[in-house]
């Protein structure tokens, strides 16, 4: 039997492995990351005593160990996230959303938040310092935050609250560091006040059990990037079933809604944020109550 060249292999291991990524969570295995697969995956073989790709690829055909795909999915999830990404996103939150949905639920006195795709926790932590900063705003008020994400291995670290220095020193501001965080051995951890604000979960967006009821504020931020048009418009679809007429959804920057179904339209007033399709006729009443 002629042996392929090596090239051949590593193109058949590296199909089974984005395969087995986009079976489990719909992400298509950008180009540079295919390219950094076999250093992604090192770790992996390293703890499961495989001598290369090609070995990990003939186990998971095998489909006999279910610790090792997680491992493996885990470890090809782009995890990217830092602190306060993108500034002028939490500015518009802090600064108009945020009052608005105060205003709309003065009576319920509720705030319900939801980060879909959280990876490791920053955008909730981010969100849940600048609540707590406002502390006595907020007086008086339920609020939660659901934080999900498919990433067994982003949900722990996220649920610890344990960040590299690396971490915080991307876009966590130095009173904010020392107010949230306290040191932990070489790293931070986020204290307990903070962790308590937030419930993390596992879960699979195309396979949904976290999410209950509606949120005011949902975040779904450079998760869609790598999803077909069909498995975004799902998702989308998931997004406005938790959605009341008066909710904001936020996406990441350059990611657009346009040809993405009919659940969402761009926000009237927020920037780059959409609205479920109801709210068109929420606004216009607004704007006839005078309500600015
Ligand atoms: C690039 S990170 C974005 C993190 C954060 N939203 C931000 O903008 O900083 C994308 C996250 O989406 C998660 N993800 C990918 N597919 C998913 C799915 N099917 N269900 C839930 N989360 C998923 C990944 O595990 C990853 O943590």
């Amino acid at each position: 039997m002629a042996i392929p060249p090596p090239d051949a292999i590593l193109q058949g291991a590296a199909r089974i492995l984005s395969g087995l990524l986009e079976a489990r969570t719909g992400q298509i295995l950008s180009e540079g990351r295919a390219w950094r697969m076999e250093t992604a995956l090192r770790p992996v073989l390293r703890a499961h005593n495989l001598r290369d790709i090609d070995d990990l690829a003939a186990q998971v055909v095998r489909r006999r160990n279910a610790r090792l795909e997680e491992d493996v999915v885990n470890a090809l999830l782009n995890n990217e996230s830092s602190f306060f990404r993108d500034l002028q996103v939490f500015d518009m939150i802090h600064r108009q959303i945020l009052p608005r949905i105060q205003e709309d639920r003065q009576e319920e006195r509720t705030l319900r938040i939801w980060s879909a795709g959280c990876s490791t926790g920053q955008e909730a932590y981010s969100l849940a310092i600048r609540l707590r900063n406002e502390a006595a705003r907020w007086s008086g008020w339920r609020i939660e935050i659901l934080a999900t994400d498919i990433s067994s291995a982003a949900i722990e670290q996220a649920r610890s609250g344990i960040f590299s220095q690396m971490d915080v020193q991307r876009g966590l501001g130095v009173g904010d560091l020392i107010k949230w965080f306290e040191p932990h051995g070489e790293e931070w951890r986020a204290n307990a006040e903070l962790r308590r604000m937030i419930e993390f979960r596992q879960d699979n967006l195309f396979d949904p059990r976290a999410p209950s009821g509606e949120f005011d504020l949902l975040l779904c931020r450079n998760v869609l990037l790598y999803f077909t048009a069909e498995r975004r418009q799902a998702v989308l679809h998931l997004l406005a079933r938790h959605s009341h007429a008066g909710s904001v959804l936020l996406l990441g920057a350059g990611e657009t809604m346009i040809g993405q179904g009919d659940d969402f339209a761009p926000h009237a007033d927020f920037r780059g944020g959409y609205a479920p399709k109801a709210l068109a006729s929420n606004n216009a009443d607004r704007a006839m109550r005078g309500v600015g």
